[in-house]
């Protein structure tokens, strides 16, 4: 993808953005919705506040946009080991976390190509290989150690946590010894990934990765002429049949970029917990043998990746409810239905064939299921309307628009946005009216067919 491309990526993908967060934030601080709370950044200084509200509410919580989260370690457990779940949708498209945006190798690719490249990166990663870093750990920590003795107080993030696993990982990658750039772009990309917020942050976060891709770019060649014993040359010895140039590039991006703020927050965290606990802390400097256990307890009880999402590839039965393969969304959000199904009166020529979702116009609206765009255009009463058709041959009619955001040919998924809320055509105020068409045919009632769907319109 060009630079250019990739701009213009970032500023649609942020128009969604702006209004993507100003639904969370909705959520979260008018509706105190459990899981918009969770993701709104201003909210998130204490999770387990809200991982113990979302407990007590059971294993599976529906989620506004009508998937599902669960903070129960059997479900999650069963979630991450079952073949029926990918880190991406099972038919290609648009992964869950903004592959248009950054190319995060092993963390978004499903079996076959995540086995056939873990494969590959596996033997860097074995236990004799990282008992043979061990010296190049130690020599890193005891120099940055001995800075911080010389001065009477440090500030343990800036002056150890974060350096640290630049040191290590640039040294074994064989990179440039220039901490200060890689934690620019190591902490850029890193909040990336826990959301963007607005356009400024897209194009830092672009610029990081273009310029990062460059240093890879360069590195790669310099090993490819000239191999060494390290990581970075036994994985440009790969490249060829078993893996492409993009996948060798993105996979040594993701080995620099993964253990930089997971690391920093580990030793943060650990350090904090220690601090408040006098007893923990006393103990394991009586017995710094212990401070391996440390590390696995800190991992276990504050952990600096909380969270991680998946995707059905069946349809699956988990915590007693059926997880849909291409489960449907609500088409919209802070809205409330006004007219239903089969309804009669004056407004309606015949009896009402959808159901009404009246919001303020420019209301974003997306797609209930994956499909193909098949038509748009205006429809005199209907006003602005967009047809989706999906695989089963069922029609959505997405009504009264005010902005068309996709076009004829499309092929979208559930959640994509694909216009706003208008009041266009015959209509008495702003709202979606919603029509579900069975193989094209006559209209049934869009309510039953979204709780059909397991949704709670
Ligand atoms: C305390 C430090 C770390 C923590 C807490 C951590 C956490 C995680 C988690 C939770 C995942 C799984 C994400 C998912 O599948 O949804 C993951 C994957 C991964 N991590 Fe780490 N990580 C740490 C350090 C590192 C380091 C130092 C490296 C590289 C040298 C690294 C490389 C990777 C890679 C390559 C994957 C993808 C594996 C795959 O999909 O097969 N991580 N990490």
């Amino acid at each position: 993808m060009s630079r250019a491309t990739k701009y213009l990526t970032a500023a649609k993908f942020v128009g969604g953005v702006y209004l993507a967060r100003a639904q969370i934030a909705y959520w979260a601080r008018v509706r105190r919705d459990l899981f918009s709370r969770l993701i709104y950044p201003a909210d998130r200084t204490d999770p387990y506040e809200i991982y113990e509200l979302m407990r007590a509410r059971g294993p599976l919580l529906p989620t506004r946009l009508g998937n599902y989260s669960t903070t129960s370690h059997r479900l999650s457990s069963e979630v991450l080991r079952s073949r029926n779940f990918g880190v991406s949708p099972a038919d290609g498209g648009e992964d869950l976390i903004h592959q248009d945006l950054l190319d995060l190798s092993l963390l978004t690719l499903n079996p076959p190509d995540h086995t056939r490249i873990r494969r590959l990166a596996a033997p860097a990663f074995t236990p004799r290989r990282m008992t043979g870093f061990r010296p190049l750990v130690d020599q890193a920590i005891h120099r940055l150690l001995d800075r911080c003795e010389q001065d009477r107080e440090f500030d343990l993030m800036a002056a150890f946590a974060s350096p640290l696993p630049i040191a290590v990982m640039t040294r074994l990658l064989g990179l440039p010894d220039d901490p200060a750039r890689f934690r620019r772009l190591g902490s850029t990309i890193a909040q990336g990934l826990d959301g963007i917020w607005s356009l400024k942050q897209a194009k830092v976060l672009s610029q990081a990765d273009a310029e990062l891709r460059d240093t890879f770019a360069d590195l790669l060649s310099r090993r490819a002429e000239d191999p060494g014993d390290d990581l970075v040359s036994a994985l440009v010895q790969q490249q060829g049949a078993a893996l492409n140039k993009h996948e060798l590039a993105a996979l040594v991006r993701l080995l620099l970029l993964a253990g930089f703020e997971t690391t920093v927050n580990a030793i943060g965290n650990g350090m904090r917990w220690l601090l408040a606990d006098r007893e923990q802390w006393e103990l394991l400097v009586a017995d710094p043998s212990r401070a391996e256990a440390v590390a696995e307890e800190v991992l276990r009880f504050d952990p600096p990746v909380q969270q991680t999402v998946r995707v059905a590839h069946a349809d699956v039965e988990l915590g007693g409810v059926t997880i849909a393969k291409n489960q449907w969304v609500l088409p919209t959000t802070g809205y409330h239905l006004t007219a239903r199904f089969g309804m009669s009166g004056g407004l309606w020529s015949s009896n009402h064939t959808g159901l009404d979702f009246a919001a303020p116009s420019g209301t974003p609206i997306v797609a209930v299921a994956d499909g193909t765009i098949t038509k748009t255009g205006y429809d005199g009463s209907y006003g602005n309307k967009t047809v989706e058709t999906l695989k089963d041959g069922t029609e959505i009619w997405y009504c009264h628009q005010s902005v068309f955001s996709v076009q004829p040919g499309d092929r979208i998924r559930g959640g994509h946005r694909i216009g706003s809320i208008g009041a266009t055509g015959n209509v008495t105020g702003p709202h979606l009216h919603l029509e579900v068409r069975p193989g094209g045919g006559d209209p049934v009632d869009p309510y039953n067919a979204l709780v059909h769907q397991g949704l709670k319109p």
